[in-house]
C-alpha cells in the first residue's frame, strides 16, 4: 500500500470501476452477456409473490439469457390476473405456492411475498429442489435463518437474499480498490445514499461518516 498515491492517480482508479459520480443503475449488477443458448440451458423460474417488489424485479431476471417465466403465486387474483396481462396468457398462475413447488419444470424461484412469508417459502422451495432469490429480509425473526442455511446446505441449492444495496459492483470495486491500496492509509469512511425520488418520502440523502482507527461500519437498508 503507497501512502503516495496521488488524489489525482485514486480518482483515476476509482473511474476505472464505475464508482465515479454519475454512475447509472448499471453498475449495481453484472449486464447479461450475449450468447447464444440452447434449450438444455434455460432456467425456468416462477414468481412467488407478485406484488411491487415481484413485478418490479422478475423483469430483470428475464434480461438474463435463457432464463423464463413459467409460473406465478400469489394469494390474490387480481396479482395473477396482471401476470398474465404482462407475461402472456401461456404462464400458469396459482394462489398456492406449493403447487409451484411440485412442479418438476421450474428450477427457481423468486419469493417476493411480505416479510413473514421468507423463512417458510424459502425452505420449502429448497427442500423441494429449487434454488430461491428471496427478498430482503431474509427472515422476519433471527432464529429462523438457521432452518434456511440448513436448507440451502442440505439441499445444495442457491439461495440469494435481495439485499442488493450490498452485492452492488460499486462495493465489489470499492473493496477492491482498498486492498490494492488505492487511498493508502484509511482514516475516514463516510457512506452516503442519494435517492431524490419523489415518490418515496424518505430523508434524502443519508449520510453516515465515521473516523478511524475505527472498525469498519456494518449499515444496513431500509428501503
Ligand atoms: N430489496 C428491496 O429494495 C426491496 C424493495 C421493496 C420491497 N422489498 C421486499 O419485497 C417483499 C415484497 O414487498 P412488496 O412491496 O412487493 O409487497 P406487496 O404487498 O406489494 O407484494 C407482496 C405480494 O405477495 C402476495 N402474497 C402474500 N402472501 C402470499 C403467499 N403466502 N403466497 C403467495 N403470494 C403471497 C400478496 O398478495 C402481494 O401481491 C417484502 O419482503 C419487502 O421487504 C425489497
Amino acid at each position: 500500500m503507497s501512502n503516495t498515491t496521488s488524489r489525482r492517480s485514486f480518482i483515476k482508479l476509482a473511474a476505472a470501476g464505475t464508482i465515479a459520480a454519475g454512475a447509472t443503475d448499471r453498475v449495481f449488477a453484472l449486464e447479461p452477456q450475449e450468447r447464444r443458448i440452447s434449450a438444455g440451458d434455460k432456467i425456468r423460474i416462477a414468481l412467488i409473490g407478485a406484488g411491487g417488489r415481484g413485478m418490479g424485479i422478475t423483469p430483470s431476471a428475464l434480461r438474463v439469457p435463457g432464463v423464463e417465466l413459467v409460473a406465478v403465486a400469489d394469494v390474490y387474483d387480481g396479482r395473477l390476473i396482471r401476470s398474465k396481462e404482462v407475461w402472456g396468457q401461456q404462464i400458469a398462475t396459482t394462489r398456492d405456492y406449493r403447487e409451484i413447488l411440485s412442479r418438476s419444470d421450474i428450477d427457481a424461484v423468486i419469493v417476493a411475498t411480505p416479510d413473514h412469508w421468507h423463512s417458510q417459502i424459502s425452505v420449502d422451495a429448497m427442500n423441494a429442489g429449487k434454488d430461491v432469490y428471496c427478498e430482503k429480509p431474509m427472515v422476519q425473526q433471527i432464529d429462523e435463518g438457521n432452518g434456511v442455511i440448513e436448507a440451502a446446505r442440505k439441499n445444495s441449492r442457491i439461495f440469494q437474499v435481495g439485499s442488493q444495496h450490498v452485492s452492488s459492483l460499486i462495493y465489489q470495486k470499492a473493496k477492491e480498490l482498498l486492498a490494492a491500496g488505492a487511498i493508502g492509509k484509511l482514516n475516514m469512511i463516510e457512506a452516503c445514499w442519494n435517492r431524490n425520488s419523489a415518490t418515496v418520502s424518505r430523508p434524502s440523502p443519508r449520510c453516515m461518516t465515521c473516523s478511524t482507527g475505527v472498525k469498519p461500519m456494518a449499515r444496513s437498508k431500509t428501503l
